[in-house]
Order: structure tokens, then C-alpha cells, then sequence
């Protein structure tokens, strides 16, 4: 039977345009879901729009609009993210929807009816801009810290009894130590867990922009609960629907380093307060600075993917991100680091690699896959090393180290234009034809790996190379990655056209 594998993006706030922060966890998630769904798991991949809250109610009132009003207009920003990026995912969830209230609702109930939610006052600080609450000691020079402002809080607050469930949540990850990845961030959760966890505010009473508490309608659910929750209303919760009973628990939370203690903490509490299954896995990534500068509004420093993917190209885009930053640590992003890779690796290796292999077979074997015994093949050096590196790859992909899995690729393809240069099929055109064949298959069968490899990354560009290789959509999966669906001998191979072409600094 198929497996099911459920991921999901964090949800945007929808305060401001998508930039590459944003489409950087995005593509990360897509590039996993494309992944988990070509090893043949049924995959669906949620992604969407954080509408509520004081921050997104006050973005509205400096435009002098009303917040719903301002989230539609904002929304499809975020929405049109996927054509743009290219992502696939199976649905699209925005908080303001009936389908995502009618669900948080019911949670807020489920814990009310369940006590672990009680009527008291808060006063504490609370920052907009993370929409979290601090005690004096959490500040760093009176800001949190984010480094955002925070203002003194005081008014009437419903209660999630989270110190309640301190030792449930130690002993949680203690059963589940893959829960949180990676490993350092594990460490983080689990000090701040032990350090104590008090109460937490789970109305607000100073604003209105969001869903209200039906108790009692002068308070809005906070935002953070509100928001969490899309992650199973968008699977049809409170109703058992298949789609629910399929996917949660969710196998992965996608989730920057900021917000870690929201997914690792407060959410498995709450979920365990409702008696529901918790996540199986929170993956926190870093953050990008840009130029080797935090990326602001004030610094006038901020990326906006349309601009990058205008500029530099949509698989290049995707494939610079995953390529360059290590994920889970925090990494750079700089037009010229960007310019040199996607030079020397996708147009100087990959695609140079596949255009001279497919140019040269044009012309000299009758745009044919040549005829040759593909088993002997098989144990030359280029081919035969290729199921360990696929192992190498498949371990990194799990544990979505995406610049190492990549860096085995470029092994590959490194390997691959030295054995060009080695064996000259140019010179072997007058001296030696059957090798010459030989060299060119073992070249255009390991480009159907690189492709097939590569797909998750940047499948429109893959896709293109598969079709000049003249590989059906349904072989397009790591299964067909062994022998026995090597390309078919006298295959006809189409005029190959450029994949990556050569960026020019301007
Ligand atoms: N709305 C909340 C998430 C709720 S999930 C139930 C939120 N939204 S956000 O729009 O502020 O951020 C969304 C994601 O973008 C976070 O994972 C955050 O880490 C990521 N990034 C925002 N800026 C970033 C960088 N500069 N670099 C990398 N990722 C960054 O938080």
C-alpha cells in the first residue's frame, strides 16, 4: 500500500509581500514533497496565509483599510507564490476561511470543556512584530529577543495551563528523539522547557482582528492558537474526513528558527491537551541574511523573490537556495555568490555537460541511443559507482541535508566531464566508433540519473532534460534509477536545446 507523507510551510503573516525568507522555507518544503513523492509516497503539502492578529490588523490601519479587505488584497501575493516558484502544493489555507474557524473554534472548546483553559488577566509585555508575550527577564535591553520593540500589556486573558504539561512535553521528546531536527535546536526546546513554562495568554482583549471567542466575544483567540491549528483544519478537523484520517499526524512541520518554540512546544501541548496525536517531526531552518546583513525593511535591503527569478531564472533560483546554505544554519545570500554558482555548476557543469553529450550524439549516431551491450557497460567506473552515490544522496535527502545531496550530484557530473576529456569521443569518431558509442551512452545514461536526481530541485529544466533523453513522465521516479530501465538501445533522441544558460553580470 502507499505511504503517506504530510508536510506543511509555515503559514505567512500577511502584513507585507512574500520575500526570500519566505520563499526559502517554501521551496525547502516543495523540494521535500517532490522528493517524498518521487520515492512513492502519497504526498500532500500544505502551505498558506496567517491572517489574524494585532500585527496584521495594524498593517491594515496604515493603509486605512479595513483587515479584511486588506487580507484579500495581500493574500493572493502569497497564493500566486507557487506558480511563481513552482510549487506543488495540495492546498492553500488562509486563516480568515470558515473551513480553518470552524476548526479552531472547536479546539478552543475541546481544551476549554477539558480545563485546561481558564479566564484570569495578563500583564507582561507582548511584541507585536513576533506576536509572542515576554516576562521582564526574557528582554534584552528592553526589546525582545528578536530585537523587536515590545509595549506593557495588561487586560483580561483567557489561560492555556501549559505548566501543566512541562513534564508530558519532557518526557515527549525523550520518546521521540527525532521529534525535533536538527539536533541543536533540539537542545534549545528542551533547556527552555526545563527551565519552567508558565501559563500562556491565549486571548487578547486590546484589539479585535480575529476569531472570536465564542465564551465570550470581546476577546479574539491568539493568534499563535488560532494559527497553529490550520494544520489539521485544513485536513477537515473537527470532521474525520479521509483526508484527515490519511494525513495526521503530520510528518513534518517546516518551520524557520524563529518560530521553533511555537511548533515544539505550544503546539504538542495544546494537541495533547485535546487528546490529539502530536506531529511526528518539527525541522527548523536558519535564517538568510543578505549581503551579510540582517534583511530589513529599514535596511532597504530586502529580496523579492519576482525579482530574483526575473533576473536570474526559476530553477536557478531554487536550486542557488538549496545549494548554498546549509540548511538548518543561518546562511548568506549575495547577488555574486549567486551569479558564480549558478555559472561554474549549472552552466559550466551540468548543463555544458548535457548539451556537448547530446550535441555530439545528434550528430554523429544518428540522434540515436547507440547500440551497445549495456550490461558490460554497467561495470565500467562512470556507471558502476552510481547506486552507492544514489544511496549518499537518498540518506542526505532524509535528513534534508539539501547542499549535500546536491554536492553528490556535482560529483557525479564532475566525474562524468573528466570522462569526456579522458576518453575524447571526438577522437574515438575516427579512430575507435564503437567506443565511442560505448562513451556516449555511459554519458547519457548517467545524465538520466543527474536528471532524475536533480528533479526535486528544478523540475522544469529536469523535466526538459528528460525529455531530450526521451524518458517517459511515468520513469521519471528514483525507482527506475538501476540497470534495468537504462535507456532504451536505438531510442530516438530529439534536437537537445540549452538548459542553463550563462549569467552575465550586468
Ligand atoms: N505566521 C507565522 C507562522 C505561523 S505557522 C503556524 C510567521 N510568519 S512569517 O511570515 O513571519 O514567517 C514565516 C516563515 O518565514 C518563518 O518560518 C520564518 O522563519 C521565515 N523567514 C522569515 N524571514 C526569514 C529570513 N530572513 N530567512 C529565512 N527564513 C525567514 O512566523
Amino acid at each position: 500500500m502507499q505511504k503517506n507523507y504530510y508536510i506543511t510551510s509555515p503559514i505567512y503573516y500577511v502584513n507585507d509581500l512574500p520575500h526570500i525568507g519566505t520563499a526559502y522555507t517554501s521551496i525547502a518544503c516543495d523540494v521535500m514533497a517532490r522528493f517524498m513523492r518521487m520515492s512513492g509516497f502519497k504526498v500532500r503539502f500544505l502551505t498558506g496565509c496567517d491572517e489574524h492578529g494585532q500585527k496584521v490588523e495594524k498593517s491594515a490601519a496604515n493603509k486605512g483599510m479595513d483587515p479584511q479587505s486588506f487580507t484579500d488584497e495581500i493574500s493572493p501575493n502569497f497564493r500566486n507564490l507557487s506558480d511563481l516558484l513552482n510549487l506543488s502544493n495540495d492546498d492553500f489555507i488562509r486563516t480568515t476561511e470558515d473551513r480553518h474557524k470552524k476548526g479552531a473554534i472547536f479546539l478552543w472548546n475541546k481544551l476549554l470543556e477539558a480545563g485546561h483553559i481558564y479566564l484570569s488577566k495578563y500583564s507582561g509585555w507582548y511584541s507585536v512584530r513576533d506576536e509572542a508575550f515576554f516576562v521582564e527577564k526574557d528582554l534584552i535591553d528592553g526589546k525582545a529577543p528578536t530585537g523587536a520593540p515590545v509595549e506593557w500589556v495588561e487586560e483580561d486573558s483567557y489561560f492555556f495551563a501549559l505548566s501543566k504539561f512541562q513534564d508530558k512535553l519532557l518526557e515527549f521528546y525523550q520518546n521521540n528523539p527525532g521529534f525535533i531536527q536538527p539536533e541543536s535546536r533540539k537542545n534549545e526546546v528542551i533547556s527552555f522547557v526545563k527551565s519552567g513554562l508558565l501559563d500562556l495568554s491565549v486571548s487578547r482583549t486590546s484589539f479585535k482582528w480575529g476569531i472570536k471567542i465564542p465564551q465570550n466575544p470581546e476577546h479574539v483567540m491568539y493568534v499563535w492558537l488560532d494559527a497553529l491549528t490550520n494544520y489539521i483544519s485544513a485536513l477537515g478537523y473537527p470532521d474525520e474526513t479521509d483526508l484527515y484520517k490519511s494525513f495526521w499526524p503530520a510528518d513534518v512541520h517546516m518551520v524557520g528558527k524563529d518560530i521553533l518554540r511555537f511548533h515544539a512546544v505550544y503546539w504538542p501541548a495544546f494537541l495533547m491537551a485535546a487528546e490529539l496525536p502530536c506531529p511526528k517531526r518539527i525541522v527548523a531552518h536558519g535564517w538568510l541574511t543578505i549581503d551579510g546583513e540582517k534583511m530589513s525593511k529599514s535596511l532597504g535591503n530586502v529580496v523579492n523573490p519576482v525579482d530574483l527569478v526575473n533576473e536570474f531564472g526559476l530553477d536557478q533560483t531554487r536550486y542557488f537556495l538549496m545549494r548554498e546554505i546549509i540548511f538548518g544554519q543561518d546562511g548568506n545570500f549575495s547577488k555574486e555568490a549567486m551569479r558564480n554558482r549558478v555559472n561554474s555548476e549549472l552552466a559550466n557543469n551540468i548543463g555544458n555537460l548535457a548539451q556537448r553529450t547530446l550535441a555530439f550524439i545528434n550528430k554523429n549516431t544518428g540522434a540515436k541511443v547507440p547500440e551497445i551491450d549495456i550490461i558490460k557497460l554497467y561495470q565500467e567506473d562512470l556507471l558502476s559507482k552510481l547506486p552507492l552515490k544514489i544511496e549518499e544522496y537518498m540518506s542526505f535527502m532524509q535528513m534534508k541535508k539539501f547542499n549535500n545531496a546536491l554536492d553528490i550530484v556535482i560529483d557525479i557530473t564532475n566525474g562524468a566531464n573528466a570522462f569526456i576529456d579522458v576518453e575524447a569521443p571526438w577522437v574515438l569518431r575516427k579512430t575507435d566508433v564503437i567506443r565511442m558509442e560505448q562513451v556516449l551512452y555511459m554519458l547519457i545514461e548517467t545524465l538520466r540519473y543527474v536528471a532524475i536526481l536533480l528533479l526535486p530541485f528544478m523540475p522544469d529544466s529536469m523535466n526538459k532534460l528528460l525529455d531530450q533523453l526521451n524518458i517517459k513522465n511515468e520513469e521519471r521516479l528514483f525507482e527506475y534509477l538501476s540497470s534495468k530501465y537504462a535507456l532504451k538501445v536505438g531510442n530516438d533522441l530529439p534536437q537537445p536545446q540549452g538548459i542553463f544558460p550563462r549569467i552575465v553580470p550586468n
